[in-house]
């Protein structure tokens, strides 16, 4: 096992009838600006419980926050914060509302130089400072309640990247499962398998001795194929519906990550599909993922042998005809969870392999636990799944 430092100052308020408690939690003198997503939050109620808990307080509102949250919009709200001189930010959504948030929390105090920086030049760039934020979360999915990342688009240059930093952790996230209920399903089964995404982004890799944080991933990894098939029949179901919000918070909360070595190359190939083809996050990692499989699977044979062996019970056969069952059941499940896995499922042809392939190639990037993902193999991975 590596060395590691780990820290998540998260509080977690979690459970039926929670949302009340943000009044606790944010601060009494402050203006709070709430920011909050295509107006779900309006019909399903949750707008409702916000305003109610948050009576008397000083509130301004931002909405509009789009899935894959933009820069353009992000800096909408930049401004508003500046106007208002706002200095509590309070996320009422999903992912992209957490994470358009966080960015927005950034780019307020950046200074004069043009916040993209913040993204752009990920590695070169110090956020040195961020407003506070909470969150109220609406879907769970990406764990961006409880950890330092975010993911931001610009429309006019087709991009989508992420950066991370400890300042824009949130004070405090609220999980009440009850918000599970009015999620489309396409949503439940996104949130499903961004979830399941995130554990293998940081399992799926080389063994270095680490039994303990493997079996905390297995273990998410496990809930997640039982919760996904129940949740998807019944989302009112309340324990599957909790079951569900927590397995999703602790993929992606920091915790599986310590010690081990990470991947995240499905991510990266899986955000130039959204860039180009506005495909839903979680469905470019259902594209991507087994094509990581099939394509690493030397460097990664052994984790996928204990993962078929251990999540779907694949025990006979060489190793190669074990990876390749192992392949087939992880596409299985997305299936199952009503997810296509193949680029022409959505369009996309060669021509936008070429793309990705070029851009991977200009800007030298390397992915994968061994940094030897290129833009070559990041064309035949994505070949692999045309
Ligand atoms: O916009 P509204 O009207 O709120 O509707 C949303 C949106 O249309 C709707 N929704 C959310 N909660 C609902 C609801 N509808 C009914 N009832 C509710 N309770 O669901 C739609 C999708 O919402 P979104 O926030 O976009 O989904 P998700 O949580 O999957 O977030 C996806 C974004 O997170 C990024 C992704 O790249 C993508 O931009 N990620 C962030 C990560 C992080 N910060 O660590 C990690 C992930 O890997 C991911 O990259
Ligand atoms: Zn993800």
């Amino acid at each position: 096992m590596y060395n590691f430092e780990y820290k998540n100052p998260v509080k977690i308020i979690f459970g039926k009838g929670s949302i009340s408690r943000v009044s606790e939690e944010v601060p009494a003198d402050a203006t709070i600006l709430i920011t909050y997503g295509g107006g779900s939050i309006k019909k399903n109620g949750i707008y409702q419980q916000v305003k109610d808990a948050l009576k008397g307080y000083n509130t301004i509102e931002f909405g509009g926050i789009e899935p894959n949250p933009s820069y353009e919009t992000c800096m909408q709200a930049v401004e508003m914060v500046k106007e208002h001189n706002a200095d509590f930010l309070l996320a009422v959504g999903g992912g992209s509302v957490a994470d358009a948030t966080k960015f927005i929390a950034a780019a307020s105090l950046y200074g004069d130089d043009d916040p993209w920086n913040i993204l752009a030049h990920r590695y070169e760039v110090e956020v040195k400072d961020a407003l506070p934020i909470g969150v109220v979360l609406t879907l769970p999915a990406t764990g961006s309640e409880m950890n330092k990342n975010a993911v931001i688009s610009r429309r006019s240059s087709q991009e989508k990247l992420a950066f991370d930093t400890p300042k824009v952790l949130p004070q405090f996230s609220i999980l009440d499962p009850e918000c599970v209920y009015t999620l489309p399903d396409r949503q439940i089964s996104n949130g499903i398998a961004d979830a399941f995404i995130h554990v293998m982004e940081q399992y799926l890799t080389f063994p270095v001795d680490s039994p303990l944080q493997d079996r905390f991933a297995e273990s998410i990894l496990m809930t997640l194929t039982e919760t996904g098939p129940k949740i998807l029949a019944d989302k009112k179901d309340y324990n599957t519906a909790a079951n569900f919000m927590w397995s999703a918070t602790m993929a992606l909360n920091g915790l599986i990550a310590v010690g081990v070595p990470q991947d995240w190359a499905t991510h990266a190939i899986g955000h130039e599909l959204t860039a180009f083809h506005g495909i839903d996050h979680a469905r470019t990692l259902a594209i991507v993922f087994p094509g990581i499989m099939n394509i690493k699977r030397q460097s990664k044979k052994e984790k996928i042998i204990q993962y078929g062996e251990r999540i779907w019970g694949i025990t006979t056969g060489s190793d190669d005809e074990k990876i390749d069952k192992t392949i087939n059941k992880t596409i299985e499940f997305f299936e199952q969870m009503e997810i296509k896995t193949r680029l022409s499922d959505y369009n996309v042809t060669a021509a936008t392999i070429e793309k990705i392939t070029e851009r991977t190639k200009k800007r030298g990037s390397l992915f994968g636990e061994n940094k030897d993902i290129d833009y070559n193999a990041v064309k035949a991975i994505l070949t692999d799944r045309l």
